[in-house]
């Protein structure tokens, strides 16, 4: 069997500073050690004691992990509680006077919301729900701007036992029937407009588009929170003002208690092949996933200002904007905008403004501000930092460099967390007071979370080639099912040449030192003469180049070779034509030769001014794959960010 080959190399190591490994929850590489073995020793113990210290329960579990419909695993089965009550009720009586969220807007205006606040307002709103019909097991959509109210929206569903499906608002109407119909939802909840970068974002006439296609008469009602009063359809029958609905209500709504398997959200992702799955999360197991890596991984205290960027509409989102942060009791920072507007400083601005202590965000956001404004950090006060994460995809070792120092200013530990949709939470990244980072290497796996690599047969990778990144037990937050497809359930994440093995779709290799490293989607690994490459280390060796923002690999089917390598490439000033491409082009092949190894040299350079991404900041190599073939694009472009440049992206520089 032969194993990918890694061909990135390296090897600086950062370790956490003295004071920050002192008072860190895990503190020392022996806490870490310790917490592996309790878990290797004992596993359910160790969960069931997790989960009975961390989680108010209602009633009780009396069984920790049923494994009798494997694949189809449950954690705390008959334990009763309510996500809500979790996240909110139980802080009432210590600190319901603290804030629990700091919103500002696109203009910059800020509202904070205590606990007491959030209470009342998730309370009225789940009333508001419960009067329009929505009870236990209904499914709803959310499709709302990033605003308390989408928190609100999440909490309220959970409170009452329905099942939340959020749609990010940057999904076209199609896309979001489609979720609609797939979830059979009975109700959707969106605002008449968005604002995003000084700009007004319509999507209420997208919902209006989606209830007019086909299969959607199970929608009875839409409820429409009123952010900037823009013009909007309005269907009578169905159309409710948030603000009219909430008003009407009483300020206490009791949790609905269910069972610790009862679904808490459905939130769709994509596969490699065919339909968005519907990815189904539990209450209990998802909820406990949640709060221990906000623990572990973010080292969460009380006197924390935590911020990360994500929308609600990724599991980002949901994990450390939705429940996570609420389920300790901190103070959050929830931002509406864009990370350049009205500047490339907003970020920064806003870590100083708000004294943010973690900060949390993605590869894709650091790179583009670096090039927009690899000084700016300098202009703010980030003192208040204590800690920085990255997440969504490897970050190159430069990026992370520049992370470390420009805006840690090399104080701040760094956590690359690797995870999924489907794990629910941080699954492979630095307890930061116990564990050395190494840029690019989201190092090891969380106590309690089996990691490991193995070959197509599912036999372990024993030194450290690459293979295929498996989970080898259940663990509490992964994904219970794919809503009504149990079969491609099974089939996607439990094949079964791998002995039960959760298979992730990445691929990855172990250092040495067991640190983890990976090394992108199975679907993207390369085979150049018969030597596999993971796309990730060619694009990190690029833009190791002093000239190259950005860059995206794929393979090209080649007579000879099986594989060519075509390389996308964002340049740092402008984007390059003619013979001035050329030179670049061959500087660039020379220079991924020299970084490392004839074999990984680009055989064609593309330039572009930006890559085709989605919403979320994914590469869509799927289309450049298409590009560099020369095939016509026929697939849907509509969630791409930029279909502008692909143009651009036709032509080989050299
Ligand atoms: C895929 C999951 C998890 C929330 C955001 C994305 C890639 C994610 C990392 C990381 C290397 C990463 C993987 C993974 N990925 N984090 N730290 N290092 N790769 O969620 O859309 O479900 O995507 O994102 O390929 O499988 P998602």
């Amino acid at each position: 069997m032969s194993s990918i080959e890694s061909v990135l190399k390296e090897t600086r190591v950062f370790a956490p500073h003295d004071a920050f490994k002192q008072a860190a929850t895990v503190s020392g590489i022996e806490s870490y050690n310790a917490l592996c073995q309790a878990a290797e020793q004992d596993y359910n113990g160790f969960w069931a004691q997790l989960a009975q210290s961390e989680i108010n329960w209602h009633t009780p579990f009396s069984q920790t992990l049923d494994e009798s419909q494997a694949p189809f695993y449950r954690w705390f089965a008959d334990g009763t509680l309510n996500a809500s009550y979790n996240c909110i009720d139980r802080h009432l009586a210590t600190r319901g006077n603290k804030i629990a969220l700091i919103f500002e807007a696109d203009d910059g205006i800020v509202t904070n919301l205590t606990y007491k606040a959030l209470h009342q307002r998730v309370c009225r709103f789940a009333n508001a729900l419960k009067k329009q019909g929505v009870g236990l097991g209904d499914r709803v959509i959310i499709y709302l701007p990033m605003s308390i109210e989408a928190i609100v929206a999440m909490q309220a569903c959970a409170r009452i036992g329905a099942i939340h499906s959020v749609v990010f608002g940057g999904f076209s109407a199609k896309s979001l029937h489609e979720r609609i119909v797939d979830v059979g939802a009975k109700l959707v909840i969106t605002a008449d407009e968005g604002v995003r970068g000084g700009k007004s974002v319509s999507l209420k006439s997208a919902v209006d588009e989606a209830l007019q296609m086909a299969e959607c008469e199970a929608v009875e009602q839409v409820i429409v929170y009123q952010r900037t009063g823009g013009k909007i359809a309005w269907n009578a029958n169905k159309d409710h003002w948030w603000h009219e609905l909430e008003a009407a209500e009483s300020d206490y709504c009791e949790p609905t208690w269910v069972n610790a398997e009862h679904p808490l959200f459905i939130l769709y992702t994509s596969g490699s092949t065919g339909t968005p799955k519907g990815v189904q999360h539990s209450t209990g197991g998802y909820l406990l996933g949640a709060i221990m890596s906000m623990k572990w991984v973010f080292d969460h205290k009380a006197t924390d200002i935590f911020w990360c960027t994500a929308d609600v509409g990724w599991i980002t989102g949901h994990s450390y904007v939705a429940y996570g942060p609420l389920a300790l009791g901190g103070t959050q920072v929830v931002f509406e905008g864009v990370p350049t507007w009205p500047d490339a400083g907003r970020f920064w601005q806003m870590i100083e403004r708000h004294k943010v202590s973690i900060f949390y965000t993605a590869p894709t956001a650091i790179r583009s501000l670096i090039k927009l404004g690899g000084d700016l950090p300098k202009q703010y006060d980030l003192s208040s930092l204590r800690l920085l994460g990255t997440v969504g995809e490897p970050i190159n070792p430069e990026a992370w460099m520049w992370y470390h120092k420009v805006v840690g200013k090399e104080r701040c530990p760094i956590a690359d967390t690797w995870w999924q949709t489907e794990t629910g939470s941080h699954m492979i990244a630095p307890l930061p007071g116990a564990i050395a980072a190494k840029p690019g290497s989201c190092t090891r796996p969380l106590p309690g979370i089996m990691v490991d690599i193995v070959h197509e047969d599912g036999s372990p990778v024993t030194d450290t080639g690459g293979g295929l990144l498996v989970v080898k037990k259940p663990w509490p937050s992964m994904i219970r099912n794919i809503w009504n497809n149990p079969e491609r359930f099974k089939k996607a994440y439990f094949p079964e040449e791998l002995n039960g093995y959760y298979l992730a779709g990445d691929s990855a290799h172990r250092d040495d030192d067991g640190y983890f490293w990976i090394m992108g989607r199975i679907d993207d690994v390369l085979n150049v003469s018969g030597h596999r490459l993971g796309t990730m280390e060619i694009e990190s060796a690029l833009v190791a180049n002093p000239l190259v923002a950005e860059a995206a690999i794929v393979g090209k089917p080649h007579d000879i070779k099986g594989e060519s390598i075509v390389a996308y490439v964002v340049l740092k000033g402008q984007r390059l034509e003619g013979e001035e491409a050329k030179l670049v082009a061959a500087q660039l092949r020379d220079w991924v030769g020299k970084e490392i190894g004839p074999i990984a040299k680009p055989d064609e350079i593309r330039f572009g001014e930006n890559l085709p991404k989605t919403r979320s900041g994914k590469i869509m190599r799927r289309l450049l794959r298409s590009l560099a073939k020369g095939e016509e694009i026929t697939s849907d472009i509509s969630t791409l960010d930029n279909p502008a440049i692909l143009e651009q992206l036709k032509q080989p520089a050299a």
